[in-house]
């Protein structure tokens, strides 16, 4: 289905508007390529309306088209990266995603998944470990055996990656982190899809 579109913000204008809106994020307004991710439903619906059908979007549709520009955002950044070159994504873009909608003028079925920046990494950090294999992988089934125990080695070690990435002004772990994290009300974007003509039925 290919439902996404790419917006690249070459008007630095509206990159300093973008900036601003994701939360004033210096890389948004300085890096040298700038490009917002979109899930896109309205070519599908066209497409439809040419054979004189109707799109009645789902939840499954918007799953789709957000799974698309995913999947077409992480392939540029591995071939960003397999070039050299640096990539950060951009969640802040839906912080104000009707700001957003308008500013880029959306049409219908069509919303900003992320935004991401390109440029030239002026820094090489070591990898930031993930979680072990045993926590993310099972087979046959699914299992959550030996979680605790996974969660206990994966915070010591990425509470001491942390550490040094950091210069070690920074202690904490990767659970102590998600638990910060829901300290933070979730972004509030359910009616703002609606009114983007996506509906959450099936
Ligand atoms: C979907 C998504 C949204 C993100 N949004 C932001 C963001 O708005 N600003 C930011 O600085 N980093 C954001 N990040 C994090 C960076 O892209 C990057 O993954 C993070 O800095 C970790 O980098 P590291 O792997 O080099 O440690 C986001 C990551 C993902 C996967």
């Amino acid at each position: 289905m290919q439902a996404y579109s790419i917006i690249g913000i070459t008007d630095s204008v509206l990159r300093e508007r973008l900036a601003a809106l994701t939360g004033g994020q210096r890389h948004v307004r300085e890096a040298p390529v700038f490009l917002v991710w979109c899930a896109d439903l309205s070519r599908f619906s066209d497409a439809v309306q040419l054979h004189g059908g109707e799109l009645t979007t789902s939840t499954e549709y918007f799953l789709v088209a957000t799974v698309d520009a995913a999947l077409a955002a992480q392939n540029a950044a591995v071939a960003a990266e397999a070039q050299g070159l640096g990539i950060v994504y951009i969640g802040g873009i839906r912080n104000d995603m009707r700001a957003v909608s308008e500013l880029l003028e959306l049409p219908p079925l069509v919303y900003p998944v992320f935004g991401m920046c390109i440029g030239v990494p002026d820094e090489q950090p070591d990898s930031r470990p993930r979680l072990p294999r045993a926590a993310i992988y099972s087979e046959n089934r699914y299992s959550a055996e030996g979680r605790l125990e996974q969660l206990a080695t994966y915070d010591e070690e990425y509470r001491s990656y942390i550490r040094s990435r950091a210069g070690g002004g920074r202690d904490t772990t990767w659970t102590q982190e998600m638990k910060d994290r829901v300290a933070y009300p979730s972004r509030k974007i359910t009616e703002l899809l609606r009114e983007q003509g996506f509906h959450f039925e099936d």
